[in-house]
């Protein structure tokens, strides 16, 4: 086994700000509220068009720049999504083909807020196993969301949390040291009415009932996750410190699931780590499910708070009931590569060739389909 290092990341925000003052005027609540209980002062919601996957392919294109990688080189994408475009086709499959990844295996994760956690563990496994014939050793690994299409706008202990946006990770197998070190995962099923979404899988498909009942939003018992979440999340971050033989004083930044600043700090004293040792964000993009700990993670290192040999903790919890952590020593040189005109006609090559193999592709089927009916 060697191990898997990130080398690219990348993330991607809508245009559209919504306020805590904005939202104060379609609900009964208050800026003052919000803040208080969530930190939250202004999440990004999704235009009409955009969706999980163009928004997760947008995030995709800047971690493989990043990367300096190409689509092909692409053995493994993993979308880690509680809300894909489709139940199917999986959104990684979307992603697959927008990006002309021509060699890669593609699947959508669902771990609730834990997904991106989940997602890194499993693709660092799969790439580090050096014998897995064709394998070349490169994954990217996404989280992304579109939170906006299944939040109750009238709720208003729900509707004040959440935003849209995704994140996205190159993982690359090398042999030299650090990449991902440890990662734990874990599920307790027996809270998953905590927060869910009741209807539109198996157990109650779409129905005038489940649609007047308003049974397609996330339903949440806020106190309890909180409970949870204030428990989970340090315990997790603990054992993958110490599944890596490392302890809480090696850590130089802990990148947790971005849902409420108030939950954050309750993990930052359980762990006596200083506030400005936990990355927060939650403040400009809400909760943003699965995509928090990339699009974090994306904004640490853009900031300069992650340089070469630090080691760091992502960190999630969430609908499952789901919690999991991995410790990762930073591998990569940084800054990265400062974008040249070159990368930028590269990739601007590589996205041209992406839609003309995907159109192509389809044209093919309909005609081939056309000249077997005939
Ligand atoms: O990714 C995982 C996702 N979930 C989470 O991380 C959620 C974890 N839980 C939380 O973050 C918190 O429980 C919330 C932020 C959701 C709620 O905060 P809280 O301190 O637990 O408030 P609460 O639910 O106990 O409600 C306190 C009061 C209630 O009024 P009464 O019954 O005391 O009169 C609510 O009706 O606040 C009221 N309330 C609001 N007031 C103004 C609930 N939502 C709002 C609101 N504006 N948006």
């Amino acid at each position: 086994m060697s191990p898997a290092h990130i080398v690219g990341w990348g993330k991607y925000v809508p245009e559209q700000v919504l306020t805590n003052a904005d939202l104060a005027q379609r609900i009964d609540t208050s800026h003052e509220w919000i803040i208080a209980r969530t930190g939250v002062s202004e999440r990004r919601i999704a235009a009409e068009g955009e969706t999980t996957s163009s928004m997760a392919i947008q995030a995709s294109w800047a971690a493989l720049a990043e990367a300096g990688a190409s689509p092909a080189e692409l053995d493994l994408i993993i979308v880690a999504t509680a809300t894909p475009d489709y139940i199917f086709p999986a959104t990684a499959c979307l992603v697959q083909d927008a990006l002309g990844a021509t060699h890669a295996a593609a699947f959508d994760l669902s771990a609730g807020c834990t997904g991106f956690v989940y997602a890194l563990g499993v693709a660092a496994d799969m790439i580090s196993a050096k014998d897995r014939p064709g394998s070349t050793g490169a994954a990217l690994v996404i989280g992304a969301e579109t939170l906006s299409r299944i939040t109750d706008w009238t709720d208003r202990a729900t509707c004040v949390l959440f935003g849209d946006g995704a994140g996205a990770v190159v993982l690359r197998r090398d042999e030299s040291e650090g990449g991902v070190l440890s990662t734990v995962l874990g599920a307790d099923g027996s809270g998953g009415d905590l927060l869910s979404m009741p209807a539109g899988g198996s157990a109650e498909p779409c129905s005038h009932r489940t649609v007047s009942e308003r049974r397609h939003f996330i339903r949440m018992r806020g106190r309890e996750v909180f409970r949870f979440a204030a428990r989970a999340m340090p315990e997790a971050t603990q054992r993958a410190l110490e599944q890596a033989d490392l302890t809480v004083g090696d850590l130089a930044l802990l990148i947790p699931h971005q849902a409420n600043e108030r939950i954050l700090d309750a993990a930052a004293r359980a762990l006596n780590l200083p506030t400005e040792l936990v990355y927060s964000n939650v403040a400009r993009y809400g909760n943003t499910s699965a995509a928090s700990i990339p699009i974090a993670l994306c904004e640490a290192v853009e900031e300069g708070l992650v340089q070469r040999d630090d080691v760091i903790v992502c960190v999630g919890f969430g609908a499952g009931l789901t919690w999991g952590a991995t410790a990762v020593r930073w591998s990569v040189p940084l800054p990265g590569r400062p974008p040249s005109p070159w990368r930028t006609l590269r990739y601007r090559l590589l996205q041209a060739y992406a839609m003309a193999r995907s159109f192509a592709l389809r044209a093919l089927r309909y005609i081939f389909s056309r000249g077997l009916g005939e």
